[in-house]
């Protein structure tokens, strides 16, 4: 009689569970695409990075995990480095790709890796300040969801791979104080959404392509260092711009007439070009304007009585 009774609650216990179970089967937790386990792994170990940062997320094993799938970490978390971000509403919420990878400020030595341009769904990468050596990979340009690449005082040397031209989702591109060298690439001018660009203290060719007349979405734009800046004809759309840093480009051109017009404008440094003609007393009326820096050029006329209070530095 007990016996029977206990068979009878299991047997219950099992048709009552049933349809959980397969609930549970089709909840299964998504998983990491396996090529791309296998380059993190295989770049990590490169890099001599260790596998289980502080048992947050698990590189070794199941690398979209942790905080490295739940959606209110920031890459830019100081806590989390080198970290990982994935989506995984891959194939009806079944597969995880890598979009973020960051490896920031670790003294990391060695190349970049082929094995990078196997995380086709990066849309960050963040590498700077380390000691890498070796070119950017012409692989890197099959990356083409790629929207922020960090790469500054990374060590990194040699041209910007002409691969690079795929890179039309581009929105941000920190390359400074590289051993960058070249031309800056027509191609940028292509990538139609770019916002920020820094190129300062490496070793480009000029003249700034014609083709960045079409970047008018762009926010900031550094570049110094150049030989043979050309003109600043390219500026002419670019009325967003907030921050405009091209000191030391060797910029033959006459200061544009509309550069008042610029209504974001906080930072203006023109110093040590060949610009001539005269400041337009408008600039002295922009509202936004906080740095102003137009020294060692050959301009006429003088600054005018009143000035925008907000502007401290000139
Ligand atoms: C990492 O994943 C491996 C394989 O899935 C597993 O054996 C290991 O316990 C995991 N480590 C952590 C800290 O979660
Ligand atoms: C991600 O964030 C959204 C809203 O911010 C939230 O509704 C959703 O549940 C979160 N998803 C996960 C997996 O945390
Ligand atoms: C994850 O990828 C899906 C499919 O591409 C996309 O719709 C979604 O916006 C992405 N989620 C995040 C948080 O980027
Ligand atoms: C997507 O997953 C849900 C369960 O999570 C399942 O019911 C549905 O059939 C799946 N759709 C496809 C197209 O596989
Ligand atoms: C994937 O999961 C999210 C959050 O859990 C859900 O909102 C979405 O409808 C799911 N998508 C599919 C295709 O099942
Ligand atoms: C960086 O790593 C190199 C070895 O690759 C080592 O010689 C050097 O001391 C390290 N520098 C710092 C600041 O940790
Ligand atoms: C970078 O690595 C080289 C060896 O590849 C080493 O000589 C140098 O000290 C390292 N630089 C720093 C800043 O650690
Ligand atoms: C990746 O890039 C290389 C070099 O640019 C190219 O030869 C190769 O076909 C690309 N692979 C894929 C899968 O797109
Ligand atoms: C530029 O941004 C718009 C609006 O967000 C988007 O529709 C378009 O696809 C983007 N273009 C590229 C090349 O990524
Ligand atoms: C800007 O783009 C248009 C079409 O996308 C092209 O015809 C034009 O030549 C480009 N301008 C410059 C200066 O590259
Ligand atoms: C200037 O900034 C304001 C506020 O962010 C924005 O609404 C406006 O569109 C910007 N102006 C231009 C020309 O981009
Ligand atoms: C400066 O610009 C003028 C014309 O605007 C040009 O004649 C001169 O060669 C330029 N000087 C240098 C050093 O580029």
């Amino acid at each position: 009689m007990e016996r029977s009774l206990t068979l009878s609650l299991w047997a219950l216990i099992c048709i009552l569970n049933f349809p959980f179970a397969v609930e549970a089967q089709n909840q299964k937790r998504p998983t990491t695409d396996p090529a791309e386990v296998r380059a993190l792994n295989s770049i990590f170990q490169q890099w001599g990075l260790s596998s289980n940062y502080q048992n947050s997320w698990n590189v070794s094993g199941e690398p979209c995990t942790g905080v490295a799938i739940d959606n209110s970490t920031d890459i830019k978390s100081e806590i989390y480095n080198p970290f990982i971000i994935c989506n995984c509403s891959f194939d009806n919420n079944s597969t995880c790709h890598i979009t973020k990878l960051k490896v920031l400020q670790l003294n990391v030595s060695g190349v970049l890796p082929d094995e990078l341009w196997t995380l086709t769904y990066l849309t960050d990468l963040a590498i700077g300040t380390n000691n890498f050596s070796g070119p950017l990979p012409d692989e890197l340009g099959n990356c083409s969801k790629l929207e922020m690449i960090y790469i500054d005082s990374s060590g990194i040397s040699g041209q910007i791979p002409s691969t690079f031209a795929n890179l039309r989702s581009m929105l941000i591109m920190y390359a400074s104080n590289t051993g960058l060298t070249g031309k800056i690439p027509d191609f940028i001018g292509n990538w139609s959404n770019f916002t920020t660009l820094r190129l300062q203290g490496n070793s480009f060719e000029g003249p700034i392509p014609s083709t960045f007349a079409n970047l008018t979405s762009m926010l900031e734009l550094r570049i110094n260092g150049l030989t043979n800046g050309g003109s600043l004809a390219f500026i002419k759309d670019m009325k967003s711009l907030e921050v405009l840093d091209l000191r030391y480009n060797n910029i033959s051109d006459v200061m544009p007439s509309t550069i008042g017009e610029y209504q974001n404008l906080t930072w203006l440094d023109l110093s040590f070009n060949n610009i001539t003609g005269q400041i337009p007393d408008s600039l002295f009326n922009l509202r936004s304007l906080i740095y102003l820096s137009l020294g060692n050029n050959k301009l006429n006329g003088s600054l005018p009585s009143e000035k925008s209070a907000s502007l401290q530095n000139m």
